[in-house]
């Protein structure tokens, strides 16, 4: 009878084990499955894409967007480009109202790139881009 019990929490104790040892198993399993998230402030080498902490798309400020994409043509009036700051230059185009200038900007319109030289931009960073230019003029 004693060796009886003995047995059974020998079995106990290796369908423990057993268990146990699967469940290390499948943790392991679900944690190697290797994610590569960039969060903001880190270095992301070669992605584009920064994610905020709330995991949203960091948007770049106006500035920051105009300086990669536009200015290499919009502060020097590349190829007929309408310079940054130049009011007369603006004028008539600006009359043709925001909508249109954005959405010119995100296709592209004669020598001018669709998103300029921003491939990667939203629509919500070329707005930002268009306005910026057009403030300061
Ligand atoms: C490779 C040169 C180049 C780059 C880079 C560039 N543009 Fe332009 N852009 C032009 C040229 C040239 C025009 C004039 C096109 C025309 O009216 O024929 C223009 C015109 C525009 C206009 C006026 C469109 C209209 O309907 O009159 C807007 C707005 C504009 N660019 C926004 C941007 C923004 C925003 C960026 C950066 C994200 C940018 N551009 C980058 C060359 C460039």
């Amino acid at each position: 009878m004693k060796n009886k019990s003995a047995f059974i929490i020998i079995c106990f104790a290796a369908v423990f084990l057993f268990n146990g040892k699967k469940y290390e198993e499948a943790v392991s399993e679900r944690l190697s499955t290797s994610v590569a998230v960039c969060l903001e402030g880190q270095s992301c080498g070669a992605a584009s894409i920064v994610m905020t902490s709330n995991g949203s798309a960091a948007a770049r400020s106006a500035d920051q967007v105009y300086a990669v994409g536009c200015a290499a043509c919009h502060d020097a009036g590349v190829a007929g480009a309408p310079m940054k700051g130049n009011v007369k230059q603006w004028e008539s185009r600006i009359a043709k109202g925001i909508d249109v200038l954005v959405n010119n900007a995100w296709k592209g319109i004669g020598g001018m790139p669709a998103k300029g030289l921003c491939a990667d931009c939203s629509m919500e960073e070329i707005e930002a881009a268009v306005n910026y230019m057009i403030s300061s003029s």
